[in-house]
């Protein structure tokens, strides 16, 4: 379970990015975040992997407390947290088996990995969910010859290499043909729940949200104004996460009696 309480972001001195913001993820469920470009989305997805620093506040997964690792311990959270990403991050020259063992080189020692020579389990793992997602015959091939939707199932492997206890796709479909962006999301909602993962999804289209998550969650300017099912996301409720401007929140809160000092620095 990804429990995030009071989730502060600010980077240097300008205003919040992300304010105050609690979000609680069980297992098996899988949260879509929509929201306006630059409502803080990614912010959110890079602070759970502390890509980048929060500011204030508290993100547990699993009981551990992410915000206060440091080093080793750090590095170990991370490796068990799969991030899935538009632009797929693969080593275009190497092979799909390549990649997706990459995902384990939190676990397998340098040398061994420099020889790239795995242990035999982590290749059976590996063909194991290369054969769940249909790319298993691809293993010899070289990443820049898969279509954009081969690359990202060869992503979501590398990712489930990793033995995560959650999965972070930000807008993982973004550079996808609509039939392709169905089957990614389809398989991301069937893997959390055969692996029992909580999911969250930052994603633009909200069609693909409604028809794939379990949940969704409206970010505007920092602040969830809207976690509830697929079907309570009325014309009202989207109105209020895509419509206004930062300068009209920033009015918001100050007639509201929320004015920005009082957020934590
Ligand atoms: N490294 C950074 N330094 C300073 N400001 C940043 C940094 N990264 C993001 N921001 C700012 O934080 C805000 C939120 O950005 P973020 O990328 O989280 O938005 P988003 O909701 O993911 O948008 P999009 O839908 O376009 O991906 C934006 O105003 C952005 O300019
Ligand atoms: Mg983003």
């Amino acid at each position: 379970m990804l429990q995030i309480t009071n989730l502060v972001k600010r980077y240097g001195s300008d205003e919040p990015v992300l304010k105050n913001l609690s979000l609680t993820v069980p297992e098996r469920n899988v949260v879509s975040v929509i929201g306006a470009s630059g409502a803080g989305k990614s912010t959110l997805l890079r602070c759970i992997n502390r890509l980048v620093e929060p500011t204030s506040g508290d993100i547990e997964l699993n009981g551990v407390n992410l915000t206060k690792l440091r080093g080793g311990q750090l590095r170990h959270a991370r490796q068990r947290i799969g991030m899935i990403f538009q632009g797929f991050n693969l080593v275009e020259r190497l092979t799909v088996m390549e990649n997706v063992l990459s995902g384990r080189l939190g676990y397998v020692s340098f040398l061994r990995a420099a020889f790239r020579r795995f242990p035999q389990a982590d290749i059976d793992r590996a063909f194991h969910f290369m054969e769940r997602v249909g790319i298993a015959h691809y293993a010899n091939k070289r990443a820049d010859e898969l279509s954009g939707g081969e690359r990202q199932r060869v992503g979501v492997v590398r990712a489930l290499m990793q033995e995560p206890e959650i999965l972070l796709a930000d807008e993982p479909t973004a550079s996808l043909d609509p039939k392709t962006s169905e089957q990614i999301m389809a398989l991301l909602r069937s893997l959390s729940e055969e692996l029992s993962l909580p999911v969250l999804i930052n994603i633009h289209n909200v069609t693909e949200a409604k028809a794939y998550t379990d949940r969704i969650v409206g970010m505007r300017y920092g602040r969830i104004i809207f976690d509830g099912a697929p079907t309570s996301l009325d014309e009202a409720a989207m109105d209020e996460i895509y419509a206004g401007t930062p300068v009209d929140d920033r009015a918001a809160d100050q007639a509201a009696g929320r004015p920005l000092e009082t957020v934590p620095s």
